[in-house]
């Protein structure tokens, strides 16, 4: 959901935050990690913590009872065949698992990982050169695989298909493509945008996953792990409060249990009960919903200057002092996924939820939830 990917995979295979990224105003190059601690993309500095919690088995994934039992269908009949398993796509919005899963296939199976990310895939031969290195059984992660550059996306067709790639040689009209054989592999793609995969690259995963965001009580269970691995005292009712708060998106889940202990050991006794969490989330600005200073500042603008709407996008993220495309990006998915904002053909509209939220009555002079677009999800025209 960002504009400013780092291209380059890191030590992990993931985009790196290496810089500002959600485009927020950022005056000193550094996140503001207030506004920061609700932003499903991995920030800055993140990449080892991350690493540290990452459930290495499927047993330890948890959450996703679907996608789990689909996958170790796949994975157990791929073993007992003795053959490397149907290309595997996993689809969903950022920090809901995709490194994750990929990491514990290649695990699963018993398969080295070889991690790039379309990106960083800009000429076909980048691409060439990692297929031919590749071992039987070998199991390749093409992270943000919707951004990999037409001609690499080309090569990978042949290569998903046939294990094989045409390398050319030459140029001009004496250019012989020579086919070169690749050992049997698995390819593993990951996307936060999987409409905007080609239908011939999506035709060739034999299994996708599309993840969704979890319940509470799942992430509840994410905390309890991950506290136990990072030493925190943290109490059933303090992962409750974490969890309510996360944006049903476990990498939230865990940066916020790291800024509750931080609070938890600097002014209390480093316990994270319920009020720990309530006082700790109360100063980095995040709500009983999980909404922070900015999604609050759309809803009451929406609501207390524009009458509940409809009003364009521009006028709105002018209203707020924002970029229209950080608006757009960063808080509207989640207020329209809680049912608080929609986007209607006539610009973006509050609904009942949102004047509750916001302790509210719709004005006489409100228009109040004009017909928002079915799914709540059209976009206004500006
Ligand atoms: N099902 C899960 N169980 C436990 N922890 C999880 C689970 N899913 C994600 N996490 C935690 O959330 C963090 C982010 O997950 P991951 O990097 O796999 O997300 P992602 O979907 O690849 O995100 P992005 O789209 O930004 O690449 C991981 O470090 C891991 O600790
Ligand atoms: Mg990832």
């Amino acid at each position: 959901m960002t504009a400013a990917r780092r291209p380059e995979p890191d030590d992990d295979g993931d985009r790196d935050g290496g810089q500002p990224h959600d485009g927020r105003p950022d005056p000193d190059g550094r996140p503001d990690p207030a506004e920061a601690a609700l932003d499903p993309d991995r920030l800055p500095g993140e990449s080892d913590l991350e690493a540290s919690l990452r459930p290495r088995s499927l047993a330890e994934f948890v959450g996703q009872a679907r996608v789990r039992e689909q996958l170790e269908l796949v994975l157990a009949g791929a073993r007992m065949r003795g053959v490397p398993p149907d290309h595997v796509l996993l689809a969903g919005p950022p920090g809901l698992g995709k490194t994750s899963l990929a990491m514990i296939i290649a695990a699963e199976l018993g398969a080295a990982i070889r991690l790039t990310s379309g990106p960083a895939l800009e000429r076909a031969g980048d691409l060439a050169a990692m297929l031919s290195n590749l071992v039987e059984g070998d199991v390749l992660f093409i992270d943000e695989i919707h951004r990999m550059a037409r001609p690499a996306e080309e090569l990978l067709y042949l290569a998903m298909e046939d294990f094989r790639v045409d390398v050319m040689v030459g140029k001009g009209p004496g250019a012989t493509s020579i086919p070169l054989p690749i050992a049997p592999f698995t390819l593993v793609g990951a996307t936060t945008r999987s409409g905007q995969l080609t239908s011939p690259l999506r035709d060739r995963f034999g299994f996708t996953a599309h993840l969704e965001f979890y319940a509470a009580a799942d992430l509840a269970r994410v905390l309890t792990r991950s506290a136990a691995i990072l030493g925190v005292d943290l109490h059933p009712d303090g992962a409750a409060e974490i969890a309510g708060r996360s944006r049903g998106t476990p990498r939230i889940a865990n940066r916020l249990l790291r800024r509750v202990r931080d609070f938890a050991q600097v002014r209390a006794d480093g316990a994270v009960t319920r009020e720990t969490a309530r006082a700790a989330l109360a100063v980095y600005d995040v709500d009983e919903l999980g909404l922070d200073r900015l999604d609050r500042a759309v809803l009451t603008a929406l609501c207390g200057s524009f009458g509940g709407g409809p009003v364009g996008l521009t006028t709105l993220a002018v209203a707020v002092g924002e970029e229209p495309a950080t608006v757009e990006e960063v808080c509207e998915p989640f207020l329209v996924r809680l049912g608080m904002l929609a986007r209607t053909p006539r610009g973006r509209v509050a609904t009942p939820q949102a004047w509750e939220h916001l302790g509210l009555r719709p004005g006489p002079g409100s228009r109040g939830p004009a017909d928002p677009g079915a799914d709540g999800t059209l976009f206004d025209p500006e």
